[in-house]
């Protein structure tokens, strides 16, 4: 069906069995092959790759590093250890998933399929959270390496365009402005930005393997004693800390409909991203405290530029590092924004968003409307909103998605056991449930105003369902 079809008055189903009706999963294969307009299949296994990890690596390993090891001591790395078991765990859900109903929607998509309307809802809602908010979370995190870069040459922006209100300031200019050039990327086509991506990944990477060589030369291991300062309790809660940082992996699922083996390259590329980026952190930490005691770190600074810095004591170093920080930053910016674009195309197929979001321009194959939309919407909460705010919202709705996704796998097991899959969960069950429980492990440890603004965030999502979703979805229809 063509996306921009009009809609004939629907017939109201009791509002427990729409929430209930599942997405046949044959359906999804229809509305790809019949759409007037579909999206272009022009992504390989690289490219797929490439946009997991860059959509992972960024303010979290550069930004928020900083603040978990107040909280876990020299074990930091294994905080990274069990938030990237916990991302894994998912991870292969995802793949199962991805290799099942490789189509654009990622989770929400799944959970469309498996668990019905009601959680599908629930689902992409959560989604915005960790696409669209997080975007604006990341954003405004490179702000404090553009600040560091210029402090290097004796430079500072006024806070009234560094900061938002509450944070000192009146507009977060630069988190605005790397919004929007990101928009302007992805307009022209997915392979375009895959493009600018995968170069951007290129650098991210080579950044953190400089940053890791730099502090080995002032590597003490008398830094790591003792270990555990703060006990397993101070480890689990930089673990919960850190999880943003992993935020992201499954960027690859959103683009099951731009990919040219999706079935084959989807599950490849999600395991695959998700071990480097474990990889990578590891070593970071590990590096990071071996040059620096735990006890010198602080909050609110760009710390692993500070210890090049140090350690290299030439400005110039310093400054070509931060601004190499903006560009890895720049790419999860890049990747997430063009997740949160195509989960909205398959919520507008299905009536659940207004279909002008879903509505792919027959000149590029680009959701164009939907990613200035989006675009616009994102760029002003990073002008306005301040960073912690966002990163905490973004955690807790991440960590309820990814529960949805190992819960989809169960139920696609029970119920459609035939499916073709091209990847399977090993130690089925275990994974899935233990993926789900670490994931509920996580949510319960953040903090209350975290689930207070989650729960308001829920309610808005229900009134939205209840005002416009539920009349328009298309399968939740009586036919
Ligand atoms: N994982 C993403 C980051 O760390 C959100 O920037």
């Amino acid at each position: 069906m063509p996306h921009d079809s009009p809609s004939p008055a629907p017939a109201r189903l009791p509002l427990t069995t729409q929430l209930r009706r599942r997405k046949p999963l044959e359906s999804f294969a229809a509305d790809v092959d019949g759409s007037a307009t579909p999206l272009r299949r022009t992504l390989g296994v690289w490219h797929l790759t490439a946009i997991s990890i860059g959509a992972t690596l960024g303010t979290g390993i550069l930004v928020v590093l900083g603040t978990a090891v107040p909280l876990a001591g020299p074990a930091v790395w294994m905080s990274f250890v069990l938030a990237g078991v916990a991302a894994l765990l998912s991870a292969l859900s995802y793949a199962e998933m991805a290799g099942s109903v490789p189509v654009s929607g990622s989770s929400y998509s799944y959970a469309y399929a498996t668990l019905g309307e009601g959680v599908a809802w629930v689902c992409g809602w959560c989604l915005v959270l960790e696409y669209a908010v997080s975007v604006a979370a990341v954003a405004v995190g490179a702000g404090q390496y553009v600040d560091e870069a210029l402090q290097v040459v004796g430079l500072s922006l006024p806070a009234a365009i560094a900061d938002p209100p509450g944070a000192g300031g009146v507009v977060n200019l630069p988190a605005a402005v790397l919004v929007l050039l990101a928009t302007a990327v992805l307009l022209p086509g997915a392979r375009e930005g895959a493009w600018v991506n995968t170069v951007l990944v290129v650098v991210k990477v080579g950044l953190l393997v400089f940053f890791v060589a730099v502090a080995a030369t002032a590597f003490s291991a008398g830094n790591f004693e003792p270990l555990a300062p703060m006990g397993a309790a101070g480890v689990s809660a930089a673990a919960s800390r850190l999880f943003f940082s992993y935020i992201g992996f499954d960027a690859a699922s959103t683009a099951g409909e731009e990919a040219r083996d999706p079935r084959r390259d989807l599950p490849r590329a999600i395991i695959a991203s998700i071990v480097v980026i474990t990889v990578l952190y590891v070593l970071v930490a590990v590096a990071a405290i071996g040059a620096r005691p735990w006890t010198a770190f602080t909050d609110g600074e760009a710390t692993l530029v500070t210890i090049v810095a140090t350690i290299t004591g030439q400005p110039w170093v310093a400054f070509v590092f931060a601004v190499t920080a903006v560009a890895a930053i720049a790419s999860v910016v890049l990747t997430v924004l063009y997740g949160q674009t195509r989960i909205f195309v398959a919520m507008a197929r299905d009536g659940l968003v207004p279909r002008v979001l879903g509505r792919v321009s027959p000149r590029t194959g680009t959701p164009v409307a939907g990613t200035l939309l989006v675009g616009g919407a994102v760029a002003a909460t990073a002008a306005f909103v301040p960073l912690g705010a966002l990163a905490d919202a973004t955690s807790i709705g991440t960590l309820f998605a990814f529960a949805l996704v190992n819960l989809s796998v169960m139920w696609l097991r029970r119920h459609r056991p035939e499916l073709d899959r091209t990847f399977r969960v090993p130690l089925y069950p275990v994974v899935p449930i233990l993926g789900c429980a670490s994931c509920v492990l996580l949510m319960v440890t953040l903090g209350w105003v975290t689930w207070v603004a989650f729960a308001v965030w829920m309610t808005v999502g229900g009134a939205v369902y209840l005002g416009y979703g539920r009349r328009r979805s298309v399968v939740g229809r009586a036919s």
